[in-house]
């Protein structure tokens, strides 16, 4: 069944840019996100450069991954980074000790990492180490890697084979500082922030961006004391939202053949990034009111219990078109808050949680939730356009305390695009309906329309290493365009993403 739905866009009301890095992506030292899924070794049989995996970066030359965040996440805060420089050969084996015990050999270290980040022509986030380091580990590790002089570190870098600095345009002062990255109440981590800080050295050599550790979800106070006692001291704070579809960390829901009631909780829980942007944001304009702090959603993305069979401390899970779709719906939130949300990560961009890759030896996968960054590659640097529509309103049935948990059956969102067209994309949460939608152009002049759409019959439709793909977008023929309007047909659970001329 489709419902029609009157919709509005207003080219004469321009928001602020869609920063590239909200399509970012995040690579932690975990499972098999970096060995196997981006560092397979110099000599391995599986096409690679310089040991980095060659299909790897061409995929994801294809969505332009504008920034990547390493090394962690939790691991970041046991990261001894001259374990990861010079001869691979003598590097120290260490025990990775958030994510299974497995041994981390640093064959994949600073160098190499700067190497993948270049083959795919990105831009590199960096995690310090806060919680079991220094800032002395903080600024040699920076010299090391930006310092163009004549001093021991630069030139220990040159030994190992890179004479020009590197960039490194954004630098994370710690990761869940509340949690794995040291335990601490938001008044310690703002004088920890404050301290190393003052070693940072923000300048011509270093011109990072200064990330904070940010809150857990709605701990809204964190962000309140640590932007009230260290606003100085940080360009941009992060926030981490995991969506998990019970909303319970102990059993989580699974990724593959779920009912449609989960489907709807997972949507429930996603949507409720708006609300956690909002707060976030109220407080951030309390104490920054000219809005010269950005706001980094440097971790999100769905969480399921792992595969079975598979480590539980390597967080690998399929990926469906319930992903692909939610995805979008978060691009679609995002958008909206250009004026303060400037990046986003993605957790993670390979064999980990919400990936858009998925690695078995030398087989690959592309997701769904890769498709939607696929679609989505016109919004990058983009200038967001409103749309005004009240979608209808689901329900994933009660919480604890009996209060409905809604969700909108589908998000909107458009943007002129840096190659002149005007973009509208759709997420549609509903599993059952579809909805054709009216969108009155108002001033945007428009003849054309032409895109795609990502749609399965199953709404766990996925892709599996080596098969032959279940789901990739396909051209769209829902579209038209007359008296002004634009009218898009779209299908139950889909995205869809159109150009129009
Ligand atoms: O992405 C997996 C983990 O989730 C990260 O290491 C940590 O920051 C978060 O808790």
């Amino acid at each position: 069944t489709t419902t029609t739905i009157e919709a509005s866009l207003k080219a004469d009301k321009p928001g602020p840019e869609i920063s590239r890095y909200v399509y970012g992506q995040f690579s932690e030292h975990l499972g098999l996100g970096v060995y196997d899924g981006i560092w397979v070794g110099e000599n391995s049989s599986i096409p690679n450069t310089r040991g980095i995996r060659n299909d790897v970066v061409a995929a994801l030359k294809a969505i332009k991954m504008p920034v990547v965040r390493w090394p962690g996440g939790c691991f970041a805060d046991e990261y001894i980074w001259r374990d990861g420089i010079g001869e691979r050969a003598k590097r120290p084996v260490r025990k990775n000790n958030w994510w299974g015990g497995t041994p981390e050999d640093n064959q994949f270290g600073t160098h190499e990492f700067m190497d993948f980040v270049e083959q795919v022509g990105s831009e590199a986030y960096f995690s310090v180490n806060v919680g079991s380091s220094n800032p002395t580990e903080m600024r040699e590790w920076i010299e090391y890697l930006t310092s163009p002089g004549d001093d021991t570190l630069a030139k220990e870098r040159r030994a190992n084979g890179r004479d020009k600095p590197f960039k490194v345009p954004f630098i994370g002062i710690g990761n869940e500082s509340w949690g794995c990255g040291g335990n601490m109440t938001p008044e310690y981590y703002a004088n920890e922030l404050r301290r190393f800080e003052s070693f940072y050295h923000k300048g011509t050599d270093n011109p990072g961006v200064r990330v904070a550790s940010g809150a857990n979800s709605f701990d809204v106070n964190w962000t309140d004391v640590v932007m009230k006692n260290a606003a100085r001291h940080m360009d941009a704070i992060s926030l981490h939202y995991y969506t998990i579809p019970t909303g319970n960390w102990t059993t989580k829901g699974v990724a593959t053949a779920f009912p449609t009631a989960e489907w709807n909780a997972t949507f429930y829980q996603t949507m409720r990034m708006d609300d956690l942007l909002k707060k976030h944001i109220a407080v951030m304009d309390k104490h920054d009111p000219k809005k010269r702090i950005a706001l980094y959603v440097d971790e999100w993305g769905t969480w399921y219990d792992v595969e079975k069979g598979t480590n539980p401390g390597h967080l690998y899970q399929q990926n469906t078109l319930r992903d692909g779709v939610l995805a979008a719906a978060n691009f679609n939130i995002f958008h909206n808050y250009t004026d303060r949300v400037k990046m986003t990560n993605i957790a993670q961009t390979i064999n980990v949680l919400q990936a858009m890759i998925l690695t078995d030896k030398e087989k690959m996968a592309l997701t769904p939730t890769y498709y939607a960054f696929k679609m989505y590659v016109p919004f990058q640097d983009s200038i967001p356009l409103p749309v005004e529509v009240t979608a209808p309103t689901l329900s994933a049935g009660k919480d604890k305390d009996g209060k409905d948990q809604t969700f909108p059956a589908f998000n909107v969102t458009a943007a002129k695009a840096r190659d002149g067209k005007t973009y509208v994309g759709v997420a549609n949460m509903d599993a059952d309906k579809g909805y054709k939608i009216n969108i009155d152009l108002g001033t945007l002049k428009a003849k054309k329309v032409s895109g795609d759409v990502l749609t399965a019959a199953k709404l766990d439709a996925h892709n599996v290493p080596g098969q032959k793909e279940a789901i990739f977008p396909v051209a769209y023929k829902g579209g038209k365009i007359s008296g002004g309007k634009l009218t898009l047909d779209v299908p139950a659970k889909s995205v869809v993403v159109v150009a129009v001329e």
